[in-house]
């Protein structure tokens, strides 16, 4: 190509390569948080022990996220958040890794399903 057909596709080129970067979120390069309210707290709390891929990589409502958060304070040595810090978490994660849009439909509730012949004892049915 010569340096003048460079020149002019140059602008749509840039364009190009803009726009789709442009149209999703802003993230932070570190984590790859999503940014907005809450995410520092979320990066401040969050990457301790494990990779922020392990968060970003998970969707859920917002029940979800607290049971996953229970089960890290009640097994993984999770510290406790007072209250007003764990609003901040779980309003960020659900507004952001909120249950997939699309994916597959949610589970039909025990009720409408068939007994289970290979059933021994009675689960008791986990959040989420
Ligand atoms: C004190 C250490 C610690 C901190 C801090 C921590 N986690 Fe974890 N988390 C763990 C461990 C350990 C695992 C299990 C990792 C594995 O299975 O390899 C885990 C697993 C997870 C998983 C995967 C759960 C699954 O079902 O597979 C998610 C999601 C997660 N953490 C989110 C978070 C979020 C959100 C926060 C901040 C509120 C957080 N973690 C803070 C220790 C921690």
């Amino acid at each position: 190509m010569s340096a003048r057909i460079v020149r002019r596709l140059l602008p749509a080129l840039v364009l190009a390569l803009l726009v789709p970067l442009n149209a999703a979120a802003e993230t932070d390069p570190d984590t790859g948080f999503v940014i907005g309210p809450g995410w520092e707290t979320v990066k401040n709390n969050c990457t301790a022990c494990h990779s922020a891929k392990l968060v970003t990589q998970n969707a859920g409502s917002r029940n979800r996220w607290q049971y996953i958060i229970r089960w890290m304070q009640e097994t993984q040595g999770l510290w406790q958040f007072p209250a007003e810090t764990e609003k901040v978490i779980l309003d960020y994660l659900a507004e952001h890794y909120g249950p997939k849009k699309g994916a597959r439909r949610p589970p039909l509730p025990p009720s409408m399903l068939p007994d289970n012949p290979y059933k021994k004892k009675e689960a008791g049915a986990d959040a989420g």
